[in-house]
């Protein structure tokens, strides 16, 4: 699109701050399926932070914690616990970006800086999201190391197989009560982003999670955030849980897609991934639902992986529970066939299952 002035070419990397990047690293190797490719720390110079690459196709993530008492990193993490940080944009034109968001008003973090080493130069340069999170736009064309400047090669001990994870699909935000509206237009004024659907509390709520949600996507929709903010329930809403143990917005889920979500989620299983649990009455129903579908529904409720079907086609999804004692950050693992929307047929078992789980954290 040739009025797009932010184009993107997708998600670059998304870096999290935790309490412990080594532990954590092996966690996304042995059950994840991530392959270790870099690393940044006081063997390469770097003083104050070890950071840790973990790729897997086009995935990336980077986990990073601090070395010293008085960081921005080990403050993070004290605050929100372990969580994302940076949802980095692969960007032509990082200096351009920043400008564009700039002048629309983005609250700046980084000014554009050049990063360099023997191996070229990446551009890169940050604005603020909703809570600390912030977006870091990327410039790497001029750059053939390993992931970017200060980080070396790596070969772990480990020998990993991929579960056959292949792209992030969409980053979930959770905000407060009455600000979805707000980091929307965030979206479509400062990123020119548009807004691809809306999910009302009617479309969403048990008797009490609900929510309120929107999606929003760049021009070429390689890059989806839905934003969701807590609706009114008769308990506490699972958006409400999250912004209490979160201590403010940050983002909920990270979609990973698969071509094989079969051969991934029983793979995941088998490395001792856990999943949310919906019952047998959800498969009952499910066929009359979505109607008929490539996959044995024998194998699929076996895993417990939901169906859902919009005019284009058909998801398959599941989530797993938080992935930190906290319960703020999971994953969704979801195989598309045509579906471009996200589970709304989904939401009503998918909730009940998670009130389940925040009234034995007793959050409910
Ligand atoms: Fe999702």
């Amino acid at each position: 699109m040739s009025d797009d002035f932010l184009p993107i070419n997708g998600t670059d990397y998304i870096e999290l701050y935790v309490g412990n990047a080594k532990q954590s690293a092996s966690f996304y190797q042995h059950c994840l399926g991530f392959a270790l490719v870099a690393y940044a720390g006081p063997e390469t110079g770097v003083r104050e932070q070890a950071s840790y690459v973990l790729q897997q196709n086009k995935i990336r993530f980077v986990l990073t914690t601090a070395l010293t008492i008085d960081s921005e990193i080990s403050e993070h993490v004290r605050i929100h616990g372990d969580g994302v940080k940076v949802l980095a944009l692969n960007v032509d034109d990082a200096r351009k970006s920043f400008a564009e968001t700039k002048k629309r008003g983005a609250e700046t973090v980084q000014e554009p800086k050049v990063l360099s080493d023997d191996f070229g130069e990446v551009v890169v340069a940050s604005i603020k999201t909703y809570g600390e999170t912030i977006h870091t736009f990327v410039e790497r064309k001029n750059y053939r190391g390993i992931f970017l400047p200060g980080f070396q090669p790596i070969k772990s001990d480990l020998h990993v197989e991929s579960v056959g994870l292949q792209y992030v699909d969409h980053c979930v935000g959770n905000v407060e009560l009455g600000q979805m509206n707000r980091w929307v237009d965030f979206y479509e004024k400062v990123m020119g982003f548009k807004l691809l659907v809306t999910f009302d509390d009617a479309d969403i709520s048990t008797a009490y999670s609900a929510l309120m949600s929107k999606v929003v996507s760049n021009g070429n929709g390689y890059v989806k955030f839905p934003i969701n903010e807590p609706a009114k329930g008769k308990k506490k809403s699972q958006i409400e849980e999250y912004l209490d143990f979160y201590h403010g917005p940050g983002v909920q889920h990270v979609a990973l897609a698969t071509d094989d979500i079969i051969f991934t989620v029983r793979e995941l299983r088998r490395r001792g991934i856990a999943f949310l649990h919906v019952p047998e009455i959800y498969y009952a129903e499910v066929s009359n639902r979505v109607g008929s579908i490539q996959e044995d529904l024998a194998e699929l409720k076996e895993l417990n992986i939901l169906i859902d079907r919009d005019e284009e086609g058909y998801l398959l999804q599941i989530f797993t529970k938080p992935i930190q004692d906290r319960p703020t950050l999971f994953f969704e693992i979801i195989e598309r066939n045509g579906a471009k929307s996200f589970g709304k047929g989904n939401f009503k078992a998918l909730f009940e299952s998670i009130e389940r789980e925040q009234a034995l954290r007793g959050n409910l």
